[in-house]
């Protein structure tokens, strides 16, 4: 294979700055016949290898129960690859399709990690490989541990501590149902990996939008003497989806629910970058090691807490832009008496210097009237009222935006005069976006994030720590709800979620956001 970098080359690179490649290796995907494979995976490997993110020593395997031949997964590829109309195939699926290959068997056959070893050696000699090997696990998650023994047994896990070629393993979500088998599975992968070799992936940490919260905050100098209880008066943030149980997801997602499926982890990972402190530096650890302190400083709740603080709703029928939609009730794969949650609103305190008494507000739930990721930063009124405010606004107030998605960006409401005798004040808006700012869309999140585990760069996948100390706040809440107490309350399809979440916040004289 040729130079990635080569301009002469690879025509698509002409013009372009040299990139960071990774080492030569063989991605080895799991699940390989799955959906998140055919949507997700295997497009954002043909865009790295599309822009030269690639080593020209890089090879693609398959790994999934069926019975396919190398050529049988090139062509099933080719049709998802297309479907996800990616650009200038013509040109690059002739070089990226020999990279790709399939392993046939089951996640417990032992007799098919040694098959899948005997194939991985092959691919060193035929693309140049060298024995580093990224295992992707996009299974169900009764299937992580297993798969790692499994490689573990086989031979196929280098130690990180001899010389020689090395091994990651990225985990998808969900990393267990509870505290307690969040613990065991975090165990038994300890037993194979070290910490330095697990890559648990949350796909939000990979959204250009979402990694600008600390540029935002640590290469600017005007936010962050503001950052803190002094000035701010709450925070929302809010994780809103039209979608409902789209695709067959319903029998999934019933065992699952908002609070997990959204708050454990996208959720909390938001909230840690809206609140850590300053890291000394943008390594893994020190990043990791800030995050980990505000999961640390969430409340301890007991059942009454948690009665007061969270609001559990489920989606009855309704209607999305003039479109007519079921009630969770009635989605495929759910039972009729399910209590799931399809909408969580929570209202929290950390306990730390900075942050102590200011509310912080999330809310995410399905059947929303729009896709709509943002966070909203209020700050506190000017001491005295000199002006006339606009009493449709916040009252003189001032509010910091990061629109995470659609329309990324971020916009700066302020107050300003509005022309004439009188000193009546209108808010208005600083608007930064993406779109206009930037000449290039950002990247797919799982491009960014599988790049990185090829590099070797930790920092946008959580910690064991991380995920224990969310879960411990998860679990209070999970705990709570099977003792019975708040069970879900309906919303209709297309509002913004029960009437309770309005309360919830409006106890303390605030509102939601209207987005
Ligand atoms: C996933 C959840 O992790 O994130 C889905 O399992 C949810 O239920 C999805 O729809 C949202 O991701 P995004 O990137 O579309 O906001």
């Amino acid at each position: 294979m040729t130079d990635p970098n080569n301009a002469e080359a690879n025509p698509l690179r002409e013009g372009l700055p040299r990139t960071r490649v990774p080492d030569p290796c063989a991605v080895v995907l799991f699940g390989a016949t799955g959906d998140l494979t055919h949507r997700k995976l295997m497009p954002a490997l043909y865009n790295l290898a599309r822009d030269g993110h690639l080593p020209a020593e890089c090879a693609i395997v398959g790994y999934g129960r069926r019975d396919w031949s190398d050529d049988a997964f090139r062509s099933e590829m080719e049709t998802s690859l297309k479907s996800a109309k990616v650009p200038d195939f013509d040109v690059v699926w002739p070089q990226f399709a020999p990279r790709l290959a399939f392993s046939g068997g089951n996640f417990d056959e032992e007799a098919a990690y040694a098959k899948l070893k005997t194939k991985l050696e092959q691919i060193d000699s035929t693309h140049g490989t060298r024995g580093n090997r990224l295992y992707y696990l996009a299974v169900a998650p009764e299937y992580f541990a297993t798969i790692i023994e499994h490689l573990g047994k086989a031979g196929l896990i280098n130690s990180p501590f001899s010389e020689g070629p090395w091994t990651r393993v990225v985990i998808e979500k969900p990393f267990g149902h509870d505290l307690k088998s969040a613990r065991v599975l975090s165990r038994d992968v300890s037993r194979v990996l070290d910490e330095s070799q697990v890559y648990r992936i949350d796909h939000y940490l990979g959204k250009e939008t979402v990694q600008n919260i600390l540029a935002l905050r640590f290469g600017n100098s005007m936010f962050e003497p503001v950052w803190n209880r002094r000035h701010v008066e709450s925070v929302q943030i809010t994780v809103a989806e039209e979608v409902g149980m789209a695709g067959g997801r319903g029998a999934y997602y019933d065992t699952s629910g908002a609070l997990r499926d959204m708050v454990q982890n996208h959720m909390m990972q938001l909230l840690c970058l809206v609140a850590m402190e300053p890291p000394v530096d943008l390594s893994a650890d020190a990043v990791r090691n800030e995050k980990v302190k505000v999961l640390q400083a969430l409340p301890q709740w007991n059942d009454d807490d948690v009665i007061k603080n969270v609001v559990r709703g489920q989606y009855s029928a309704g209607s999305i832009q003039g479109k007519e939609v079921p009630g969770y009730h009635s989605e495929k794969g759910i039972p009729p008496e399910s209590q799931t949650g399809t909408y969580v609103a929570l209202r929290l305190t950390l306990n730390t210097w900075r942050w102590a008494g200011v509310p912080f507000y999330l809310r995410t739930g399905k059947r929303l009237p729009k896709r709509a990721t943002e966070i909203a930063i209020q700050f506190k009124l000017p001491p005295t009222a000199l002006f006339e405010a606009d009493t449709e606004a916040a009252g003189g107030a001032n509010m910091l935006i990061l629109r995470i998605q659609p329309n990324e960006g971020a916009s700066l409401a302020f107050q300003a005069k509005i022309p004439g005798s009188r000193r009546r004040l209108q808010e208005v808006r600083m608007d930064f976006r993406y779109g206009t700012a930037f000449a290039q869309p950002p990247p797919e999140a799982y491009e960014r994030l599988l790049l990185d585990v090829m590099l070797g760069d930790p920092t946008l996948f959580t910690r064991t720590d991380e995920v224990d100390s969310a879960w411990r706040f998860i679990t209070t809440i999970l705990d709570a709800w099977d003792r019975g107490k708040a069970p879900p309350v309906p919303y209709p399809a297309g509002t913004w979620g029960p009437a309770e979440a309005d309360t919830l916040i409006q106890n303390d004289g605030d509102t939601w956001r209207r987005l």
